[in-house]
């Protein structure tokens, strides 16, 4: 948890007044990228998981191919139809992500230029910033609390992933099924690379030897460290590939695509 409280700048920060560095590369270029990919991404999933369903009826699942977006499938009878299933589960992968480490850094750059990049200077109107001590920003904190609620959907999506080789219209290896099967393993290095995660493992130890359970801990915290080494990756592509599925599994329940498939 972020405890300063104060905003006044370290000596050697980066010079005042938006965008001014002495950085001679070209720093704008990944922040640029990012907030492109950022913005029609999210926009897609936010029309795909909450807007599309209740106001066309547009279909999220097609011979057991469920999409990502609504698993596990939450449709109880009461559910008004202006309401999207995809709503009742999507808050937990949206909170995960809107609170991760990597996505702040991120977001706090291309939305509120906070700073734009490192040693470039950001907005004085920033001044009165009191960061993540003061809501609404103070609600980051929840982070290790999504990430619990991150591994049910996780769980039911390698389920989803195994269910859809088996469908009722009879056992087949289809193009959607490499595709589930890729997704939930990004999704998976996505949460397992989690900053909180390799914390929970190993972060509070301070002797990596001294008992047989402080090994086994420092083991892990090194399996997950190595995969945190990535997270910032595991972050996009996992971002990229479930919009894809959903794409996917979407088209085919159009009509568009044609699954291509081997059938058993
Ligand atoms: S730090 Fe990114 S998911 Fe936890």
């Amino acid at each position: 948890m972020t405890t300063a409280r104060t905003t006044v700048k370290p000596p050697g920060s980066a010079p005042a007044g938006l965008g001014v560095t002495r950085r001679r590369d070209r720093w704008w270029i990944a922040p640029g990228i990012q907030a492109a990919l950022f913005t029609t991404l999210a926009t897609y999933l936010f029309f795909s998981g909450i807007v599309w369903t209740p106001l066309f009826g547009t279909a999220y699942e097609v011979d057991g191919y469920l999409s990502p977006l609504f698993s596990p499938l939450i449709a109880p009878g009461w559910l008004p139809s202006f309401i999207s299933p995809g709503l009742l589960i999507l808050w937990i992968p949206l909170g995960f992500r809107a609170t991760c480490y990597y996505y702040r850094k991120a977001y706090y750059r291309f939305s509120f230029a906070d700073p734009p990049g490192c040693a470039v200077g950001e907005p004085t109107i920033h001044r009165g910033y009191k960061m993540e001590t003061a809501f609404p920003f103070i609600l980051q904190n929840f982070h290790r609390y999504f990430l619990y609620l991150a591994f049910i959907p996780l769980f039911f999506l390698w389920i989803d992933a195994f269910g859809a080789l088996v469908p009722a219209s009879g056992p087949r290896i289809g193009l959607g099924n490499v595709l589930f099967f890729v997704n939930v393993v990004l999704l998976s290095g996505f949460s397992l690379s989690c900053n909180s995660l390799r914390h929970l493992a190993g972060g509070r130890l301070d002797c990596f030897s001294c008992s047989r359970r402080a090994k086994v801990q420092y083991s892990l915290w090194q399996r997950l460290t190595s995969l945190n080494r990535h997270h910032m990756a595991w972050a996009w592509v996992s971002f990229i590939s479930v919009s894809l599925v959903d794409v996917y599994v979407r088209l085919l329940a159009l009509g568009i695509l044609v699954d291509p498939a081997i059938r058993l």
